[in-house]
């Protein structure tokens, strides 16, 4: 590590006061403690709830707590409808049904049931509908939770003109495992971003009224510490220390909250024995009692029927009074909750809890406006998906995520000098790049990496799919196909699958310069992939505009300013690495006999085809007291002959508490864009409830002590100052 140590006192007007409201937003402090207001028109809302639920029989509200997945229109499943056993549809991955035949299945309800009470349809709209944006973890690299918004916004409008009314996401579970497949769906290892992405999200898809017909309702998922599956095998046990639950996992929960997210989804895994499904202490004692959650919790796929998997449940019947009490109120697939009339019967359980339930998926569908407008406008469907301006903004978004692990003698951009590239590789010609949860995007829409060199190459440039004599730069793709990561596609291995290194070093007989592109869902260990390339940027699994985004990087188009949100390791040995541990009592001690401790590419790194430079770290006090901020301010500078961006990030470490705490920990970030020459001033206000540690009931406290603080382009490199938090006396 690389630290110069400045001090140098400057003031600065401060725009960054924006980072710190999102900060403040995003739950790390609350600041002013929530108050349990209920609005106006909530009162109204939670009338019409109470005068409805008056009127439902007992299976009605049963019915109201369960979801169900069709493949398709069955007799069975309208005549449930119609009998008010029926509260929501879930519209799966493979044959979704649109708009008309949601509208044939809510008539059923609306019309054929005897209180007219409205599903609700719900479907994975993760990273876009029919435009696919970059996978999330991917998308988390471009820094710019506006990016992230506007795509869910997109997605938000597409999916509801296809009768979407309720995306399962943001997946914000943070993972610090690459073998684990479903880290490409979160955004990253650090619960800050996990957090502000959270909220951009929810953002995105809510907007300021969640009943207009262009949005969806949000679902945090999984809640809660999915991401710490033991060996990164999904679905397994999970064993969580209260200080991790509170300090990683529950952030950025915490922070979909306060964003508004109007439903949760519980997960899968058991944690700490107490599988989350059936975890009151977790569902209904912190997320709905602590934090006032006013939305409601659907369990995650057959969750309920798994905890007699899980050996918490004898049978269905247990399974379900076993969910509904944690505070679980609607069963998604599975259909236990139909033995909770016999459990109320036998006074296993209380109505009111079925009451409490019934009466937040309520709140939830008058919210989303469905008792207003319950079908959807068929004609938009023609309108709204895959628009050229859709199109274009992915592009935006998937450039933006990529980012440049290396680039030797600033090979890249591709310049005038190269008359002839070859595009090859297993993934030169891969239209499969939208991830796992692809929805509706189709692979006769994406731009193949091929087609978009080809179609984007500047005049005088070939672009071939074989190397040949007049070759002089190779575009070697390789990468991870959309099978091996995603739900239930965890890696004992993370390098590059099948005999792609094989590939890249055969390349090495042509004696040409090799620039590798990896499509990958997942960090990986990609030692055998940089040491055989003059170049290598990450692209992800880019979406539909793949192919666009890839060349306007290469072509120069777009100067890559991607930064990682997962740390790369070297090996698959060193799982788990990640940036914001704690130190050890010996640690220079903390290596392996055959590795180093260090991962790969660290946490925040990324290149540019230009270069930055850091300056003049200045705090305006050396000291603060509670309820006291300071502002971290530093100098950036664009050394380089290229205009670019650069993704400025603040860390702090408390360096000794009452409990150890983090060797780093990002506090802020600010994406600035200079012109070569160029050099701004970037302003951080440090406010003392963002320097907390837990106490021993894990609530934040402000303890006096010493701080050290870094400005710099990734968690390994900055200048650093430090300051002291007294304790105000
Ligand atoms: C899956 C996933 C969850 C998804 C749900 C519905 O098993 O765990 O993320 O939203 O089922 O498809």
């Amino acid at each position: 590590m690389k630290f110069i140590k400045r001090s140098h006192i400057v003031f600065q007007s401060i725009p960054v006061i924006l980072i710190l409201m999102l900060l403040s937003q995003c739950g790390l402090q609350d600041r002013r403690g929530r108050e349990d207001k209920i609005s106006v028109s909530d009162r109204e809302i939670y009338r019409k709830v109470d005068s409805l639920m008056a009127l439902m029989t007992l299976e009605e509200k049963i019915g109201q707590m369960s979801q169900r997945f069709v493949p398709g229109v069955t007799n069975d499943l309208l005549a449930s409808i119609r009998n008010g056993r029926v509260g929501s549809l879930l519209n799966g991955l493979s044959n979704f049904y649109g708009p008309e035949e949601r509208n044939m299945f809510q008539r059923a309800a609306v019309e054929g049931s005897r209180l007219g009470i409205p599903l609700i349809f719900g479907h994975d709209v993760i990273h876009g509908f029919r435009t696919i944006f970059p996978v999330s973890l991917a998308q988390s690299c471009t820094w710019s939770p506006g990016m992230v918004e506007q795509a869910s916004v997109i997605a938000a409008r597409e999916a509801s003109a296809s009768g979407v009314d309720w995306a399962f996401a943001p997946m914000i579970d943070v993972s610090k495992d690459p073998r684990w497949g479903r880290i490409a769906e979160c955004y990253g290892e650090d619960p800050f971003l996990n957090a502000v992405f959270g909220a951009a999200v929810v953002k995105g898809f809510q907007g300021s009224d969640v009943s207009r017909t262009d949005k969806l309702v949000a679902c945090l998922k999984h809640f809660i510490g999915y991401g710490a599956a033991m060996g990164g095998r999904d679905y397994q046990y999970t064993d969580i220390p209260d200080i991790d639950m509170h300090e990683v996992y529950m952030v950025p929960y915490k922070a979909g909250v306060e964003a508004g997210a109007l439903t949760v989804m519980s997960a899968f895994n058991d944690i700490n024995g107490i599988p989350a499904t059936a975890n009151e202490k977790l569902v209904r004692e912190t997320l709905k009692d602590q934090w006032g959650f006013r939305g409601f919790v659907v369990s995650d796929w057959d969750a309920v029927i798994q905890l007699i998997d899980h050996g918490i449940a004898k049978d269905d019947e247990q399974a379900a009074i076993k969910t509904v009490r944690a505070g679980v109120d609607m069963e998604m697939k599975s259909d236990a909750f139909l033995q909770l009339p016999g459990a109320l019967d036998e006074g296993k359980i209380s109505e009111d809890i079925i009451d409490d339930a019934v009466r937040r998926i309520l709140y939830v569908k008058f919210r989303k406006g469905l008792f207003e407008h319950p079908y959807t406008d068929t004609t938009r469907i023609r309108t709204d998906l895959l628009t050229p301006e859709n199109r274009q903004f992915a592009r935006k978004v998937a450039r933006a995520s990529m980012v440049l692990l290396k680039n030797e003698h600033h090979i890249l951009p591709l310049s005038g000098k190269n008359r002839s590239v070859a595009v090859v590789g297993p993934f030169a010609k891969e239209s499969e790049l939208m991830g796992w949860w692809k929805s509706t995007g189709k692979t006769s829409d994406v731009v193949t990496p091929f087609n978009g060199m080809k179609e984007n190459a500047p005049a005088g440039l070939t672009v071939t799919d074989r190397i040949g004599s007049t070759t002089d730069l190779i575009i070697a793709c390789v990468g991870e196909g959309r099978d091996l990561f995603g739900e239930n596609h965890s890696r004992s291995n993370l390098r590059l699958p099948g005999n792609q290194e094989d590939f890249l070093s055969s390349l090495r007989k042509w004696n040409k310069p090799v620039v590798t592109v990896v499509f990958n869902g997942r960090p990986l260990d990609l030692t055998g992939v940089t040491g055989n390339s003059e170049a290598c940027l990450l692209a992800w699994h880019p979406g539909t505009e793949a192919g666009n985004a890839l060349a306007d990087v290469l072509y120069g188009n777009y100067n890559p300013s991607g930064k990682l949100t997962t740390s790369f390791p070297r090996s698959v040995g060193q799982i788990p690495v990640y940036y914001n541990h704690r130190n050890s009592g010996r640690p220079d001690k903390n290596k392996y006999v055959d590795e180093t401790s260090e991962p790969l590419f660290p946490f925040g790194f990324g290149l540019s085809y230009t270069t930055f430079a850091y300056d003049s770290l200045s705090l305006s006090s050396d000291l603060i007291q509670p309820g006291d901020s300071l502002v971290v301010s530093a100098l950036v500078s664009n050394t380089g002959n290229t205009a670019g961006n650069e993704i400025v990030q603040l860390y702090i470490r408390d360096l000794y508490g009452s409990t150890t705490r983090p060797v780093k920990e990002l506090k802020g970030f600010r994406k600035i864009f200079l012109q070569p020459g160029e050099s701004a001033k970037v302003s951080f206000i440090v406010g003392s409830e963002d320097l907390t540690v837990p106490d021993k009931n894990f609530h934040p406290v402000t303890e006096k002590g010493t701080f050290d603080v870094w400005v710099g382009p990734n968690s390994a490199e900055g200048l650093i100052e430090d300051f002291e938090l007294t304790d105000g006396r």
